[in-house]
């Protein structure tokens, strides 16, 4: 992609970009004297302080001063780079990607994919045909029909049906033209133990295709009919250039819109929990591919909700597992929460003996990741004895360091119950671990700068404000403002504004953030979000009131420079002193017109 299509591919996706509809996946905004606010995606606070203007197209954080455009919130809240937030966005909007130089590394690469892409979708068809339309798929239309899935389900999932035959894939993609050893890295065939030949890898299963976030078919997990000791029940396609557990949800290609309305994602363990699941109607739901919640899978689901439940079986394998990962994944960012499911039921078991609404009200009443825990560690040290109580507040403290806010004293009273002990012990022990933790921060040096009168900085935004919104406005203000007179920051912004005009280009957030320091843009972020009046005519006022505020600084310098001086040639018998007394005078007129 050459620069040029770089910038008008950028100007496209922000064109049909909407601040407030991205920022709001995020944060809960409401709307006060026509701005919005909420509370900081990006520093812990308990009343609103970020601020989106979105007609203007900017954000801004008046606690953590953190600023800017849309891609700027998105790459900071994804933790992803500017182009990538770009990317990201135009993703979400269905703007396609112009399509770029590659390398011939890169070509190569590109070239494999699409072939085992191809392997890929071949076999989900076969499968599907197989189990829907011919004899040989009768075991598996019953095994399905023996759980309840229907027809729909079927279609939905295109669920399929890999023979009980050894080399019946491998012939038919052969005759489709592609080589054994790229259906073998497709992850479709193996070779044979002698290297005489290859063998299909799914045989006698109920095929189930895993699918990227784009629903093309990667790879596949296959369910043996009948559980014996010899075989895996599940076996899943090994992993390839496309097929990557740690990247891979089971459903997400159908669930992300709904998981988006929802606010929320529902996370099982089972490729039939979600299922089962979508088919009760529950449709915000992805699964895991048999390994554990990673932040990369975290990663994936906060493109569409911050908050995460984990549906997980109660058994103490599925505890620990969970015990373990999840920590990490809220650490990411994600919002926690955990659902266990009683009688030591999946939730395939469980919606399909109990119904959708008894689902619905297990997830309503799902615990957050910090109360699960204390309840784990509770459940499973022994806290009768002083050591074990110990031992329970050790594990337990960094669960509750965690906790930001007023939670936290909950958190400790609550613990402090649940190990009889008095609260004055665990606070102790708190402040001993937290001391420990959290050593005193060294002390930095504050940067000495000059003071600044603040009605130049006050001044200096009213003016950048007004020019924003009329750039004409720029060379008037540079024809009566000493440029020297506005501070540094604001300097550079108007210097900026002045080229937008000379050269006839419209300043937006795309181009400020591209052409000004990261310091300037958040400033101009910060001066754009400013409660001003909406009223025009008033900010006119203020704009000649600035103007003049500033020029009277400037006068006020001069003619105390020139009093000073006059004093001095006085005292030493120059008569230039009355030049300067006459030249003072002047200025002073000049400020009363003001
Ligand atoms: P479960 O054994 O809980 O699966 O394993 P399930 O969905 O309840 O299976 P059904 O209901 O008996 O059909 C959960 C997940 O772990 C992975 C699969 O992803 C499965 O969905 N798994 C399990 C494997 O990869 N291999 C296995 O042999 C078993
Ligand atoms: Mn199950």
């Amino acid at each position: 992609m050459s620069n040029a299509e770089q910038d008008e591919f950028v100007e496209q996706v922000r064109e049909r970009s909407d601040i407030y509809s991205v920022i709001s996946r995020y944060v809960s905004l409401n709307q006060r004297s026509g701005k919005y606010w909420g509370l900081c995606p990006f520093h812990n606070e308990k009343t609103p302080s970020f601020s989106v203007d979105a007609a203007k197209g900017f954000f801004y954080c008046f606690g953590c001063h953190t600023g800017g455009n849309v891609f700027k919130f998105l790459s900071l809240i994804e933790n992803i780079s500017y182009f990538e937030a770009v990317k990201l966005q135009a993703e979400r909007l269905g703007i396609p990607l112009p399509t770029k130089k590659l390398s011939p590394e890169e070509e190569r690469r590109r070239r494999e994919e699409k072939i085992l892409l191809k392997c890929n979708t071949l076999a989900q068809e076969f499968y599907h045909e197989c189990l829907i339309k011919t004899a040989r798929g009768e075991a598996g239309r019953k095994y399905l029909a023996g759980r309840g899935i229907t027809t729909e389900i079927i279609e939905t999932f295109k669920l399929g049906f890999a023979p009980d035959a050894w080399e019946i894939l491998l012939t038919k993609l052969t005759q489709q033209g592609f080589s054994a050893e790229q259906i073998e890295k497709a992850g479709l065939v193996k070779r044979r133990n002698d290297n005489s030949g290859f063998y299909d890898r799914f045989r006698g299963r109920v095929m189930i295709p895993i699918n990227d976030i784009f629903g093309h078919t990667v790879g596949f997990g296959g369910r043996i009919l009948v559980a014996d000791d010899n075989s895996p029940k599940y076996l899943n396609s090994p992993e390839t250039a496309l097929f990557n557990k740690r990247n891979l949800l089971f459903g997400l290609d159908k669930a992300h819109l709904s998981i988006n309305s929802a606010g929320f994602a529902i996370v099982v363990e089972g490729y039939m929990d979600a299922i089962s699941l979508v088919a009760a109607g529950i449709k915000n739901v992805v699964a895991t591919l048999g390994t554990a919640f990673t932040p990369e899978h975290a990663k994936l689901i906060l493109r569409y909700a911050r908050k995460i439940i984990f549906c997980y079986d109660s058994d103490e394998a599925g505890q620990r597992a969970t015990m373990r990962a999840l920590p990490i994944v809220q650490a990411a960012g994600a919002e926690v929460f955990i659902v266990k499911v009683p009688e030591g039921k999946d939730p395939d078991e469980f919606i399909r003996n109990r119904g959708k609404t008894a689902f619905d009200e297990l997830i309503k009443n799902a615990v957050p990741l910090i109360d699960y825990q204390i309840d784990y560690v509770l459940a499973h040290v022994d806290t009768s004895t002083p050591p074990g109580k110990i031992r329970a507040l050790q594990e337990l403290l960094p669960v509750v360091a965690k906790v930001t806010g007023v939670n936290r004293n909950e958190y400790r009273k609550k613990i402090a119950t649940a190990l009889v002990l008095e609260e004055t012990v665990v606070d102790e022990e708190w402040h001993r671990f937290s001391t420990y933790r959290n050593p005193p921060p060294p002390v930095v040096a504050k940067k000495i700068s000059a003071p600044i009168d603040p009605s130049i900085k006050t001044s200096g935004e009213t003016i950048l404000r007004m020019v924003w919104n009329d750039s004409d406005l720029v060379s008037y203000v540079m024809a009566t403002v000493p440029l020297d007179l506005f501070a540094a920051v604001h300097q550079e912004i108007l210097l900026w504004l002045k080229n937008c005009a000379d050269s006839g280009k419209h300043p937006n957030d795309l181009n400020a953030e591209k052409e000004l320091s990261a310091q300037a843009f958040e400033e101009l972020s910060r001066i754009l979000l400013r409660q001003t009046d909406e009223r025009r005519a008033i900010d006119v006022e203020a704009f000649e009131d600035s103007i003049k505020t500033l020029r009277y600084i400037r006068l006020k310098k001069q003619y105390t420079d020139l009093l000073a001086q006059a004093e001095e040639y006085m005292q030493s018998g120059n008569p230039d002193y009355l030049d300067k007394l006459n030249e003072s005078l002047k200025i002073k007129k000049a400020m009363d017109d003001l």
